[in-house]
């Protein structure tokens, strides 16, 4: 039988299992993952039991969780039991250029596990479960209690960063920049490539103490960009280090009255000058609608936080007396937007 002759209630009602079933995908991605099978896995097809014999394993089980994931496009088996790279499987390698290992982990962090089944409780609220459930904040967290879904997160951060750096750092104008400061920066992915970018310039990478302690070695002391890098540690929250141009890169990700919080220290910061841009992808025009939504979901849960639309992006600026006066596709989903201390209505108090 071929697709075409499957019966058509059937095929839906495949469909709707098959969403259903994301969970189990994600528990096959995050083992196949965790073992390290796509490392394992070169450009010729492997028997399932020598991938178990190298990585101490049960040999048809391991062949049960590769043919599994084979259903889904990740891994080909060419002939029974042995096993192939595909295009999805092949990224799932550390060391492929467009490796998206520590995503896929983070994706599915051990505290994910425990936070999703409370999605009914954050629908119902409208507020995050991520405090009652840990007895703090997220980011508390992740730098006092999880060590290891720390590291993940900052590693998924700049490999995310690694495939959009160089068209954000194209798609910024420095036109008067001296000194870009990078709020909530990481580790300093987009710093370093803007620096290098643009020679010119000073750059200031901000962020909390626990990340930018692992902050990239050029911007350090010593560092091939030290000379023009300053790594600082403190909280937008509090205020922001002076600059000419100041980057909010997949920041605005929190609760209304942090992001309005933070946008106003940075209207505060433009006082004396200087522009902000705004480096996120908009739920209203993401290329990547699945991935935007349900990350809107995750920060709900985690943070109480949300992917923004653009009036709701325009809304919180304007209460921090900010408004946008440029929007920018990059060549990837984010957009960079330019933003500005709010002109004064002509004839107000
Ligand atoms: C989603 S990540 C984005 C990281 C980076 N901008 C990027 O695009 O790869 C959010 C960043 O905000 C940082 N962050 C969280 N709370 C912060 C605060 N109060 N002040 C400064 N940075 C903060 C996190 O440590 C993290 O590096």
């Amino acid at each position: 039988m071929t697709d075409t002759d499957y019966p058509p209630e059937l095929a839906t009602a495949a469909r709707v299992k098959e969403l259903a079933m994301g969970l189990w995908v994600s528990a096959m991605m995050m083992t196949a993952v965790q073992l390290r099978l796509p490392d394992e896995i070169d450009d010729k097809p492997v028997e399932a039991a020598e991938l178990a014999a190298r990585l101490d394993l049960h040999p048809e089980a391991v062949a049960r969780l590769l043919r599994a994931l084979a259903a889904h496009g990740v891994f080909a088996e060419p002939a029974e039991d042995r096993f192939a790279h595909t295009e999805l499987s092949r990224v799932l390698r550390e060391d492929h250029p467009h490796s998206v290992r520590y995503q896929v982990l983070w994706t599915v962090a051990p505290w994910t596990w425990r936070a999703w089944p409370h999605l009914e409780e954050a629908v119902r609220t409208g507020e995050r479960v991520f405090p009652r459930l840990y007895g703090k904040e997220f980011f508390a967290y992740l730098a006092e209690d999880a060590p290891r879904s720390a590291e993940v997160f900052n590693r998924a951060m700049t490999q995310s960063s690694t495939f959009t750096s160089a068209m954000v750092a194209e798609a910024l104008d420095m036109t008067g920049v001296r000194v870009v400061v990078d709020i909530g920066g990481g580790r300093g992915h987009l710093l370093r490539t803007v620096l290098e970018r643009y020679p010119w310039l000073s750059g200031v990478l901000y962020d909390l103490a626990s990340v930018v302690a692992s902050a990239d070695p050029a911007l350090r002391p010593g560092g091939e960009l030290a000379d023009r890098a300053r790594v600082v540690a403190g909280s937008c929250l509090d205020g922001v280090p002076p600059g000419d141009l100041y980057i909010l890169k997949n920041l605005l990700e929190w609760d209304d009255e942090r992001t309005v919080t933070t946008l106003r220290n940075v209207a505060a910061a433009l006082r004396s000058g200087g522009r902000a841009v705004l480096v996120q992808n908009l739920v209203d025009d993401s290329p990547e609608p699945k991935v935007t939504t349900g990350m809107d979901l995750l920060l709900l849960l985690n943070v109480g936080g949300r992917k923004h639309t653009r009036r709701q992006l325009t809304r919180l600026l304007s209460e921090a007396g900010l408004e946008i006066t440029d929007i920018r596709p990059t060549a990837s989903s984010l957009f960079v937007i330019e933003v500005a201390r709010r002109a004064p209505v002509a004839g107000g108090a």
